[in-house]
């Protein structure tokens, strides 16, 4: 069976939207650092399974959640400061990145596809895209970035990935979207893109298939097995 989808290149697939905050860069443990600061810097605290939630979620749609969370609430400005302030803490911690930050194979993955003809593209609702990329030096492997400054739907809308497939010409049946936030499978799914959902079946199991880590991933063996799922 996975000789005969190998072969015939089933799928046809021509390109990779990547996610960044946890499939490239390791750094959703510094937004959930940051947003943590800020919830116990106003009395209260939220646990590691809330903030699953928030991953893929622009930073106004994150503070609403948290905010309702520790049943606070704020002016739209003091909701405005408090996520620049969030925001301040981050960059903070984006400023020490180094390549080390880069997760396991992704480096590996995209260089592959890149010697490969894929095209490849980010889908990232984060507006510091630009900026973590830049930190590890991985910004000239994409050929668009669609971020939170281009986007004005968030995930689990699919307009990111709808904005990447189009800026590489590319129908969403040809492209694989690589995601580690539940909300960004949903949207995904929801454009018609091949998902591969990074973390555990328990919360990312509507993804096509969901791996644990890029590391030793190829994209022939991960066609594959997108094909057989
Ligand atoms: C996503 C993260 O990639 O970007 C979210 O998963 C984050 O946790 C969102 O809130 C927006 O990021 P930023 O950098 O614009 O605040
Ligand atoms: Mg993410």
């Amino acid at each position: 069976m996975l000789k005969e989808v190998k072969s015939k290149n089933l799928l046809g697939i021509k390109a990779c939207l990547f996610d960044l905050d946890g499939v490239i860069v390791d750094t959703a443990k510094y937004h959930y650092k940051a947003w943590k600061k800020m919830a116990n810097a106003l009395g209260f605290d939220f646990s590691e399974k809330e903030n699953e939630q928030l991953k893929g979620v622009s930073r106004m749609d994150s503070i609403n959640l948290i905010l309702g969370w520790g049943g606070i609430t704020l002016s739209d400005s003091d909701k405005a400061k408090w996520a620049s302030q969030k925001n301040d803490w981050y960059l903070e911690y984006l400023q020490q990145m180094d390549k080390k930050e880069i997760l396991p194979g992704a480096l590996e993955l995209v260089q592959e596809l890149k010697a490969k003809g894929y095209r490849i593209a980010l889908g990232s609702s984060s507006k510091n895209a630009v900026l973590a990329l830049s930190k590890v030096e991985m910004l000239s492997y994409f050929e668009a970035i669609i971020d939170g400054t281009k986007t004005t739907r968030s995930k689990p809308d699919p307009q990111v990935f709808q904005m990447g497939a189009a800026a590489l010409n590319c129908q969403p049946a040809e492209c694989i979207v690589f995601e580690d936030a539940e909300s960004g499978v949903a949207a995904a799914i929801a454009g018609g893109f091949y998902a591969v959902g990074m973390g555990s079946p328990d919360n990312l199991g509507k993804a096509h298939i969901v791996l644990s880590s890029l590391k030793g991933v190829s994209i022939n063996d991960l066609i594959a097995k997108i094909a057989i799922s």
